[in-house]
C-alpha cells in the first residue's frame, strides 16, 4: 500500500465536493488501487466560513504552508490565472505532481507548465479542466491514441446550456444565469460562461490533445444575444438552441469555433439539457465517438480530480526516488508532457 498525502489548495464547491468523495471513495480507491490517499492540508480564504464535512484542523490561510507542507500531490481548485500559476511553479519546483481544473491557467500558461514539469519528470493532471465529470481528456489523448482525429465538436459549457434549458420552460435570461451561479455552475465572472470564453477555453485544450497543429483561426459568440424569442421560434419548427464549440483541422491550421446554433430537438445535441455537456470527437478510422455527461457541479467536477489523483499515485509508487529534483528526467517524460490523461 502507498501513502499519497494531498495538498488541497481551494475548498470552494469542488473543493468541497473532492474532500468528500475522497473521504467517501477512500477504501474503495485503497483495495482496487492500492493507494491510500490522505488529504493533509487545506488552503481556504476564509477560516470562519462553514464547510460540512471538512475537518477544520486542516484549514489554513498560509498557501505556503499548504504547498510546502511534505505533500506528494498538489491539487489547485483555487481558480483564476496569476495567484494559481505561481502555486502550480512552486509545487512542481518543490517536486509535487500537480492536479487541476483551471482551463484558465492551461489555456494561459499551459506550455511553460507542462515544460516544467516535464524537466522534472513530474504530472500534471487536468482532466477535470473540461466538461467536468465527462473522461474526455483520456478519451482523446489515450482511448483515441491509434487514430488521427479530424474534428471535436460539443456542447462544453454546462452554465450555457442550463441557462438555454431554463429559457426553454419560460424564465428570463438573468434569472437562468442567477440560478446558474446558485448552483454552482458559473465561473466566478459568469461572462466567461455567457460570452463563450470558458468553451473557447476548453476546446483549446481538446483541440491541442488531438490536433499537432496550431490554433490559426478563432470565433467566439457567446449566448448574450439569443432571445426568449429566436428560442420559442426555434422550438415552433423542432428545434433548440444550443451553444456549440467546434474545432477542426483544416489545411494550414485548426480553426475553432464558438457559437449558438440551432439544432434539431431529437439530435444527441438538442436532447442535451441543463448542466449536461456532450463531446462528438471524429477519427479518421473510428468515425463518431460521443460523450456525454455532467459537464459542471461540485461532485462530477470532483470525481474527475480524483480520477487524475488516483492517477498520479499509481505512477508515484513506479518511480525512481529520484524524480521530481530540477533536471531530472524518466525516459517516458522525454517527449510529450506528462500528462496524467494518457
Ligand atoms: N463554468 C463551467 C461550466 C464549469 O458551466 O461549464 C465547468 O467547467
Amino acid at each position: 500500500m502507498r501513502n499519497v498525502s494531498i495538498a488541497l489548495l481551494g475548498c470552494g464547491n469542488v473543493g468541497r465536493g473532492f474532500v468528500e468523495l475522497a473521504g467517501r471513495e477512500r477504501q474503495r480507491i485503497r483495495d482496487r488501487y492500492g493507494v491510500d490517499l490522505e488529504i493533509g492540508r487545506i488552503l481556504v480564504r476564509d477560516l470562519t466560513k462553514i464547510r460540512p464535512g471538512v475537518d477544520r484542523r486542516l484549514l489554513t490561510t498560509r498557501a505556503l504552508e499548504v504547498i510546502d507542507s511534505d505533500c506528494d500531490v498538489v491539487v489547485e481548485l483555487v481558480g483564476g490565472v496569476h495567484t494559481a500559476g505561481a502555486f502550480v511553479r512552486r509545487a512542481l519546483a518543490n517536486g509535487q505532481d500537480v492536479v487541476t481544473a483551471n482551463k484558465a491557467l492551461l489555456a494561459a500558461h499551459g506550455p511553460e507548465l507542462f515544460e516544467a514539469a516535464t524537466q522534472r519528470g513530474l504530472s500534471i493532471g487536468f482532466e477535470a479542466s473540461v466538461c467536468g465529470g465527462i473522461p474526455v481528456v483520456r478519451a482523446l489523448h489515450r482511448g483515441l491514441a491509434g487514430d488521427s482525429i479530424e474534428s471535436i465538436r460539443g456542447i462544453v459549457n454546462g452554465t450555457c446550456n442550463f441557462v438555454l434549458s431554463r429559457m426553454e420552460e419560460g424564465l428570463d435570461f438573468e434569472g437562468a444565469v442567477h440560478a446558474a451561479q446558485e448552483r454552482g455552475f458559473a465561473e466566478a465572472d459568469p461572462s466567461m460562461d455567457i460570452d463563450g470564453h470558458d468553451s473557447a477555453q476548453k476546446i483549446r485544450i481538446l483541440a491541442s490533445l488531438a490536433f499537432d497543429a496550431p490554433v490559426t483561426h478563432e470565433s467566439v459568440i457567446g449566448i448574450r444575444s439569443v432571445t426568449r424569442e429566436q428560442i420559442e421560434r426555434a422550438h415552433a419548427g423542432g428545434c433548440v438552441i444550443r451553444l456549440v464549440a467546434e474545432a477542426e483541422r483544416l489545411p494550414g491550421g485548426v480553426t475553432v469555433r464558438v457559437r449558438p446554433r440551432e439544432i434539431d430537438a431529437a439530435d444527441i445535441f438538442g436532447s442535451v439539457r441543463d448542466e449536461y455537456n456532450v463531446v462528438a470527437i471524429r477519427g479518421r478510422a473510428t468515425g463518431e465517438v460521443v460523450l456525454t455527461g455532467k459537464g459542471a457541479g461540485a461532485l462530477p467536477t470532483a470525481a474527475a480530480v480524483l480520477s487524475d489523483v488516483i492517477e498520479i499515485a499509481q505512477l508515484r509508487s513506479a518511480r525512481p526516488a529520484e524524480v521530481g529534483r530540477v533536471g531530472v528526467r524518466t525516459s517516458s517524460s522525454a517527449g510529450a508532457p506528462r500528462l496524467v490523461a494518457r
